[in-house]
């Protein structure tokens, strides 16, 4: 069982503007969809929202501090060590999916991240990703997802600060 983030960035860092994702690239849908499939996903009670339904065939985690922060649609977890406890639990992997709460608070425990680099710069973005996020991961494969799109896959080297 591996713990992975998955994210797409702008030339800025920048992953959400207005709440919702400041792009749309079907590309990147379908590497996300082909990618998470038959695996776990767990993303803050924004991102949730912004689904209006459970991604089919993951088993979708919701963090919240609300006791139904997903009303009853998908499995909703108060604190990531209860999240770390079910995903120890599973044969299958754990996409950090966002936002970019999720992924702050994910990145101690991730042993890999999949980005996809969008060749934006997006104006008035108002969520980005932490410069130093890639710190201590290192670069061991990129795919082309089209002419436009390459999503890059780092794997952990060093220990996270605690
Ligand atoms: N580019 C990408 O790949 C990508 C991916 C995903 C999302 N996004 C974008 O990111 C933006 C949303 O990000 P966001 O940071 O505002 O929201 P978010 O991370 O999706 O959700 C934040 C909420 O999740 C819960 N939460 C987060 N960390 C928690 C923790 N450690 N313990 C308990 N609950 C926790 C809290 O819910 P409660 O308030 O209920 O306690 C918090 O208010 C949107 O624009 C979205 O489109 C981009």
């Amino acid at each position: 069982m591996a713990i992975i983030g998955i994210v797409a960035i702008d030339r800025n860092l920048a992953i959400g503007k207005d709440g919702k994702l400041p792009w749309h690239y079907s590309s990147d849908m379908k590497f996300f969809k082909q990618t998470t499939v038959g695996n776990a996903v767990v993303m803050g009670r924004h991102t949730w929202e912004t689904l209006g339904s459970p991604l089919k065939d993951r088993m979708n985690i919701v963090l919240s501090s609300r006791t139904d922060g997903a009303s009853g649609k998908a499995v909703t977890l108060p604190n990531v060590r209860s999240v770390l406890n079910l995903a120890g639990a599973l044969t299958r992997d754990l996409y950090v999916i966002g936002g970019a709460k999720v992924y702050q608070a994910f990145l101690p425990h991730l042993n890999r991240w999949i980005v996809t680099e969008i060749p934006l710069s997006v104006e008035d973005a108002d969520t980005f990703m932490p410069s130093n996020f890639l710190e201590g991961f290192e670069l061991y494969e990129v795919r082309q997802l089209d002419d436009e799109l390459r999503a890059k896959f780092y794997e952990r080297v060093s220990e996270a600060r605690p």
